[in-house]
């Protein structure tokens, strides 16, 4: 194995950390939100390691702090104590702008809601180029025809987010999110706006694209994402009920 970077080709893919290796990862993680005349102790000293090429499902009732992890993991939001580490680097210290950094080099993120995932006037393969570019990785044609395949939504690359129902757009929003290969990919209740059947095929393109090597974490009410999930955490009021 070569160790000089020089000796890539430009066009190589980033090395992807293996499966399995811990891509991200939170030590005695805790969140306390401050309001006027109230503290909400929203994370109450969370550990959990997130491998790279599976899927952690992230479940408990509303108010558990599954949003408030999810935006800690995506350097978002920063822990009031403890330490979260993305691709081995702690985060938890950074200054604002190289964690804007790091997030955008490292992290995809899928909203809940399709349309906040997509600009409405960029083809599928152009959300697709972007997304790889603000990432600062040249984008492969070959690359996006390969993921849309994998999606079942090749036929939609020159379609705009409006010819697309909301399953179609979301899993464009999941394509979009493993562009130039990110460490981690989260996202918050991304079936939450979506049928039952559009719901399976963003699983199903969660669980294809899992192979490409990015740990993902993906909060829910849905049953289902237990099921598409190779590890579980289970929040209530802030802690861990049940993790495997
Ligand atoms: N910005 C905030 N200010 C004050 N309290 C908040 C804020 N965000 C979340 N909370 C509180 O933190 C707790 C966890 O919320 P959240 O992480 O959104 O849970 P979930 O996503 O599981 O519904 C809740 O009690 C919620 O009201
Ligand atoms: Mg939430």
């Amino acid at each position: 194995m070569t160790l000089d970077p020089f000796l890539h080709g430009a066009s190589d893919p980033a090395p992807g950390p293996e499966h399995g290796q811990t891509a991200a990862s939170c030590t005695a993680v805790f969140k306390y939100y401050r309001t006027a005349d109230e503290e909400v102790l929203a994370l109450k000293g969370i550990d959990k390691d997130f491998p790279s090429g599976r899927v952690t499902a992230i479940v408990g009732p509303s108010g558990s702090g599954k949003s408030s992890l999810l935006r800690i993991l995506a350097c978002v939001d920063r822990p009031s104590d403890g330490y979260v580490r993305i691709g081995g680097v702690d985060v938890s210290d950074m200054r604002p702008r190289q964690r804007r950094a790091l997030r955008r080099r490292s992290v995809g993120y899928v909203f809940q809601d399709p349309i906040d995932n997509l600009i409405d006037y960029l083809s599928a393969a152009d959300q697709m180029r972007l997304a790889a570019r603000l990432r600062g990785v040249a984008p492969e044609e070959e690359e996006i025809r390969r993921v849309l395949r994998l999606l079942d939504i090749e036929a939609r690359i020159d379609h705009h987010p409006a010819q697309l129902s909301g399953g179609e757009q979301q899993r464009l929003a999941v394509a979009c999110a493993v562009m130039g290969r990110p460490a981690i990919v989260v996202a918050d209740e991304p079936t939450a706006e979506l049928d039952s059947a559009s719901a399976d095929g963003v699983l199903e393109a969660i669980h294809e694209l899992r192979t490409e090597g990015a740990a993902f974490i993906i909060s829910s009410h849905d049953p289902r994402v237990m099921e598409a999930a190779d590890h579980l955490l289970r929040l209530e009021h802030g802690e861990v009920v049940e993790t495997w």
